[in-house]
């Protein structure tokens, strides 16, 4: 027979479980709107400007390590409160320019709550990062009625999107105590990814005004 902490265990992973499909789900729905909108963008401005989008689902063990890295109680309720990140999508683009524009379009439909907005392009981190962060909330319609649902989306450049990979290895490889020799050396290649979105850019438009573009 079934104790009755028996039943608490399963009510709590079919909650688990019920959760982690709203989440991704949600990351289904974002993904087929940035999907449909760079083909949109063709017809717009010309070009695709997404070169890729990654997602993820945090993982139990991520989820757990952060509510406790912020001080809360390890329950669902909290996971759903106050973690932003559990449903993550990354787009990468060509052009800084068309982080804004994207971001735009995002916002526009209908069923997108903007909840929270980091522009890490205009003000970049003290170590160099720059992308642009938005939390987003979708609704996702089960038959019991609509449960809004929170995305992570961060939009950044090829370039940009480089930089942050090495220097989240550089990060874990010296547990956040990287020496300063390498720190400062990743803020002078952070300051290439300047020049090189902006000469990148120009290139561009270059060959755009001279009749040559995609
Ligand atoms: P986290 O607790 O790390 O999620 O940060 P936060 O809740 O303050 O949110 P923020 O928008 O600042 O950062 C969210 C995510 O952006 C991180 O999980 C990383 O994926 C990315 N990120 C933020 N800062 C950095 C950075 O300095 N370097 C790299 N490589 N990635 C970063
Ligand atoms: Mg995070």
């Amino acid at each position: 027979m079934e104790s009755l902490n028996d039943v608490r265990i399963h009510d709590q992973i079919d909650h688990w479980k019920s959760v982690m499909f709203l989440y991704d789900s949600a990351l289904k729905e974002i993904k087929t709107k940035i999907e449909i909108l760079n083909s949109e963008f063709v017809h717009i401005y010309g070009h695709t400007p997404i070169e890729h989008i990654k997602s993820r689902l945090k993982s139990p063990e991520s989820i757990v390590k952060k509510l406790k890295r912020i001080g809360q109680d390890v329950t669902i309720q909290n996971m759903v409160e106050k973690l932003n990140d559990i449903a993550g999508i990354r787009i990468i683009c060509s052009f800084t320019q068309d982080i804004y524009q994207i971001a735009d379009m995002i916002s526009q439909h209908e069923d997108v709550t903007v909840l929270q907005i980091k522009d890490y392009i205009r003000n970049p981190k003290p170590n160099g990062y720059k992308s642009y962060h938005m939390v987003v909330s979708i609704p996702i319609y089960l038959s019991e009625g609509p449960a809004d649902t929170k995305v992570e989306i961060q939009i950044r450049t090829v370039a940009m999107d480089f930089w942050a990979s090495l220097e989240h290895k550089i990060y874990y490889k010296f547990e956040g105590n990287a020496p300063a020799t390498l720190q400062a050396e990743l803020k002078a290649c952070a300051d290439m990814v300047d020049m090189l979105d902006d000469k990148m850019f120009s290139l561009n438009q270059m060959i755009l005004s001279l009749g040559h573009g995609e």
